[in-house]
């Protein structure tokens, strides 16, 4: 059993659940997973560690509730316990020896991108951190952020705070106008794509985190397959990271919406259970 041991609603839909796992907090590296299962009824759903530390032997994960279980895991309270949490697992994103990076997080995505800027902050890396939200609303982990970070930008479709636009509007100016060599994003898969095809011409080197629907997270099921550079991969064992370039983001949109009607019928049913 993992032990909640804090809990902080970071906006209506987004929560930050720190669990008392300590075998996995001292070897998780940024960029892996856990699974997790609320109870024997329970579905597995992959979650990336949004923070960790080592000496505590807490694990931190973010989540937005968006169906049945995220939402049941948004209910739950400090004290109450999760049946299972597996992980680490997902290969460590490979940062290689970047001078300076951008870091990209649209939406929940900010959780994913987070523990990725603060390692690389850590290495002495210039880094650069972009962060995309519909609005003020919505906006999670700012000072976390700005803390992880030598510049920060904050952008909301309609404008609501900082500045109105895309993510992709703020790297343009700034890949114009200086030399990176490295781009990390991860969000919206649409938000992914364009930021890719924006640095595609820089030739800049682009890491992306994938999110396929995930089973077993071992590379047994096939479920999480995803097409890159013309190859079929798994994301729960190749990835979640990928390179950006050579990404089929297209299918994997597809492929994501596969089991729309089972997910919103759980829904319908856990409500219809619940009164
Ligand atoms: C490697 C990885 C890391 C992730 N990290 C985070 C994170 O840190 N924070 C966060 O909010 N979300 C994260 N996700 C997405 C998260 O797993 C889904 O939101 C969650 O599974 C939804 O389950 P549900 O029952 O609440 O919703 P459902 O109603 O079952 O599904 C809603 C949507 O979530 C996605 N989804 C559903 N089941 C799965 C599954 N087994 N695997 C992957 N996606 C699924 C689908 O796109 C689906 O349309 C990650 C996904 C992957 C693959
Ligand atoms: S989740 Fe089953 S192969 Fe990746």
């Amino acid at each position: 059993m993992f032990v909640i041991l804090d809990k902080k609603v970071l906006n209506e839909q987004v929560t930050w659940l720190t669990l008392d796992a300590p075998f996995i907090a001292r070897k998780v590296q940024p960029g892996q997973f856990v699974i997790i299962r609320i109870d024997e009824k329970g579905e597995r759903i992959p979650l990336t560690v949004a923070d960790f530390n080592a000496e505590k032997g807490t694990v931190s994960i973010v989540f937005q509730a968006v169906g049945f279980t995220t939402k049941k895991l948004a209910a739950m309270s400090v004290g109450d316990s999760i049946l299972d949490c597996v992980g680490p697992l997902g290969c460590p994103t490979n940062f290689a020896s970047p001078k300076k990076a951008i870091v990209i997080g649209g939406g929940v995505g900010c959780a994913i991108a987070y523990p990725q800027a603060k390692a690389l902050k850590n290495m002495g890396v210039e880094t650069t951190v972009i962060t995309g939200f519909r609005n003020r609303d919505i906006v999670i982990l700012e000072q976390e952020m700005r803390n992880a970070s030598d510049s920060y930008y904050v952008t909301t479709d309609d404008g609501s705070y900082g500045e109105k636009g895309f993510v992709t509007d703020v790297l343009k100016r700034l890949i114009a106008a200086e030399k990176y060599d490295l781009v990390i994003a991860i969000g919206p898969v649409p938000m992914m794509k364009f930021v890719a095809e924006t640095t595609r011409t820089y030739g800049i080197r682009t890491i992306v985190s994938l999110n396929p629907i995930m089973i077993d997270g071992t590379g047994m099921c096939g479920g999480c397959r995803v097409i890159v550079d013309g190859q079929t991969k798994f994301a729960c064992v190749d990835g979640p990271d990928f390179d950006g370039h050579k990404v089929d983001f297209d299918s994997l949109m597809r492929r994501n919406g596969l089991y729309r009607n089972e997910e919103d019928h759980a829904c319908r049913m856990e409500g219809a259970v619940n009164g």
